[in-house]
């Protein structure tokens, strides 16, 4: 066992990343907008972009040793858009999940999403339900897709299902502590993120995995999202290899 591996949280279950790689990658897929209007089209086009680069990247995770990925696809923030990008980007996950679901499923990816469906049209939300019964049985990769997602408001929702269990008897409101919480949250099956990956050059989390990403290191790197390729994230990966964590530590 590594150094790295003997101070790593255990907040998941398993073995540790391969190759001193991250086991957990988070990625906040921005850019598609600005890379659709440096091309003089529609944003919708770059959302379109965006999404063949979601393929792109769960197929080299295996190779790549990391189990579980984390992509933002839309914040909670993100109604604040036009009628019609907001549109668009329903329509579009309804495409991906009808395009990609025999993939991910014989490609052995088991598919979560997060965030709260209660605002999402009944039909998105059975198809997402579908995906997640149809790849329940695959372990080969972790893949995690936060739409309406909001690490503020899935902290709130948590804390509205505890504050029921304490109400109800099913809780003692003195055995509350930061794990109770975390069985509440979302990702309440899923180790926390390792990496944290940005693209577009901004360097803000924008209420992403606020709670799970206590520990994480982050890169933000400059590439719009439907720029970015298989090379670059691997490079991505190689650089947080080399880093050392040390979870409040002393190195030594
Ligand atoms: C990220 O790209 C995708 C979503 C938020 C849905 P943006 O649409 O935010 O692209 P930019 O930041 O405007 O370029
Ligand atoms: C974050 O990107 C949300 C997603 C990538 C889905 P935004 O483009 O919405 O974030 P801000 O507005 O730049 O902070
Ligand atoms: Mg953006």
């Amino acid at each position: 066992m590594t150094k790295q591996d003997a101070i790593r949280p255990q907040s998941g279950s398993g073995e540790g990343p391969p190759r001193g790689g991250p086991r957990h990658v988070a990625i906040i897929m921005d850019g598609n907008g600005r890379w659709a209007q440096a091309r003089g089209k529609p944003r919708l086009f770059g959302h379109q972009a965006g999404g063949r680069r979601v393929r792109e990247i769960v197929e080299c995770c295996p190779e790549f040793g990391v189990e579980y990925l984390t992509v933002f696809a839309f914040s909670t923030e993100n109604w604040k858009r036009t009628q019609a990008e907001v549109a668009g980007l329903m329509t579009l996950f309804k495409r991906y999940i009808v395009k990609e679901a025999t993939a991910l499923r014989d490609n052995g990816v088991r598919v979560r999403f997060i965030g709260d469906r209660d605002r999402l049209e009944p039909k998105l939300v059975e198809m997402m339900h579908r995906l997640e019964v149809l790849t329940a049985g695959n372990e080969a990769l972790h893949l995690t897709i936060a739409i309406n997602y909001g690490g503020r408001d899935e902290v709130a929702r948590a804390t509205r299902r505890l504050a029921r269990d304490v109400k109800n008897g099913r809780l003692d409101p003195e055995d509350v502590d930061a794990e109770t919480l975390a069985r509440y949250l979302d990702t309440y099956v899923l180790p926390d993120p390792d990496l944290v990956i940005r693209t577009s050059g901004e360097a803000r989390i924008s209420n992403f995995l606020l709670w799970q990403s206590a520990y994480a290191e982050y890169e933000f790197v400059d590439t719009l999202w439907p720029d970015f390729t298989r090379e670059i994230f691997a490079e991505i990966l190689a650089g947080y290899s080399r880093r050392e964590r040390r979870f409040g530590a002393v190195s030594g």
